[in-house]
């Protein structure tokens, strides 16, 4: 045991110590624009990167924003300028310029690119029933990524969500935030909610509204239809019971000449008989 963690403890140094004299070595060193904020009124932003000393022989460079690499940045300069027309708020990131070298080895440097956030996207409406869950959620640009916050909308101001029940879970990452609320409440749930994404250049918010419907909502017009039936047999039935002795009155009437008729035709068919005979 011993032996074995002393061993990796000294692979842990000499490895470090390997790699600090390969950095000395080939000491590339990358002069690079200051980090930057946005404001509304900026016609162009140039981004710039110049390798000024290397010590393994260059072979080419490209920019990364937010950890991608730009498309088409690839190329064989040792200096790099990124421009950004009209720059706004979904220019905002983490911005990084690298340069390659033969032995395998990189050197890049990070230019920052801040702003206040602006929300881009969110739900401005989510209707659900009573025991469901809603999810309302925003979407931000700018950098760095904001803090979030989810408020409701009361009579007496902007109140932070009430969790007293435990219902309510935000879940958020960088520039996205959601709001779950489980099942749901017809009496405590319904109103306006607000997301509030903040930065220390700024903060923004947006409202969504939500509605909640009773359970019984979608059984309304199948209710109304059951009674519309109920009262339709109702007025059958007491409409009959109503008529019921007039009808034993017409069906006397109706036996009545019938049955003189089949007598009749009786008489006839004796006199028909008769007259053959
Ligand atoms: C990079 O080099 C250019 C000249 O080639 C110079 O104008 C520019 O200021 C340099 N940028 C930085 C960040 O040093
Ligand atoms: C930039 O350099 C650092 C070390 O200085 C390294 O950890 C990182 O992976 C490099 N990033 C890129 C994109 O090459
Ligand atoms: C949100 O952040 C991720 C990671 O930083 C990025 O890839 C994505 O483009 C961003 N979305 C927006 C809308 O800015
Ligand atoms: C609300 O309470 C539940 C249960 O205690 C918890 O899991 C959740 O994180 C809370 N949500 C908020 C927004 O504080
Ligand atoms: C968002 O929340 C912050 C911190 O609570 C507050 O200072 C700011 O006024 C809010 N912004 C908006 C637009 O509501």
């Amino acid at each position: 045991m011993i032996p074995a963690a002393v061993m990796s403890l000294s692979v842990v140094i000499f490895g470090t110590l390997m790699l600090q004299s390969v950095s000395s070595q080939s000491e590339p060193s990358i002069a690079a624009s200051e980090s930057i904020i946005l404001t509304g009124d900026m016609d162009s932003l140039v981004l710039q990167c110049n390798l000024t000393s290397t010590s393994g022989s260059f072979e080419d460079s490209y920019w990364m924003k937010n950890g991608e690499m730009i498309h088409d940045s690839r190329g064989p300069n040792k200096n790099l300028e990124h421009r950004l027309n009209r720059p706004r708020g979904d220019d905002a990131g983490v911005y990084t310029c690298v340069f390659n070298f033969n032995n395998a080895l990189s050197a890049n440097a990070t230019i920052e690119v801040r702003s206040a956030p602006l929300i881009t996207g969110h739900k401005r409406s989510e209707n659900k029933n009573e025991g469901d869950t809603a999810v309302l959620h925003c979407k931000s640009v700018g950098y760095p990524h904001p803090l979030w916050t989810w408020h409701k909308i009361e009579s007496g101001g902007i109140k932070d969500v009430d969790n007293s029940t435990g219902r309510f879970v935000v879940s958020s990452r960088e520039n996205y935030t959601e709001l779950h609320i489980s099942h749901l409440d017809i009496n405590l749930d319904p109103g306006v909610y607000m997301c509030n994404a903040t930065n220390l250049l700024g903060s923004y918010s947006e409202r969504s509204t939500l509605r909640v419907r009773s359970h019984f909502a979608p059984l309304w017009p199948l209710l109304g239809v059951l009674i519309e039936i109920i009262i339709l047999v109702v007025i059958i039935v007491v409409y009959e019971k109503r008529k019921k002795p007039e009808d034993l009155q017409d069906d006397d009437d109706l036996a009545g000449p019938v049955k003189t008729n089949s007598t009749n035709n009786h008489k006839d068919k004796n006199l028909r008989q008769r007259n053959t005979n």
